[in-house]
């Protein structure tokens, strides 16, 4: 089964980027806004992207894998 996901949500692509949709602010870490350009976007968890905090597709040149998410993963 194949679900849209709720608005505000963020999903965990396997050995790829968190996609991030809904209303939302990114931020710096002195609060000054991130532009973006769209609704949904596409956050580097790989650390190899040259548009962080986007990813820009080095994921896949890198090779970056990731553990399946489950149940088990609650955060930091
Ligand atoms: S997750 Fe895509 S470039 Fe890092």
């Amino acid at each position: 089964m194949n679900q849209e996901p709720a608005e505000g949500s963020i999903v965990v692509c396997p050995d790829g980027p968190l996609l991030v949709r809904g209303d939302f602010e990114i931020v710096t870490p002195s609060g000054e806004p991130v532009p973006r350009q769209r609704r949904t976007v596409a956050l580097c968890r790989c650390g190899a992207s040259a548009i962080k905090p986007y990813c820009d597709g080095t994921h896949k040149l890198i090779k970056f894998r990731t553990e399946p998410a489950g149940p088990a993963d609650t955060g930091p």
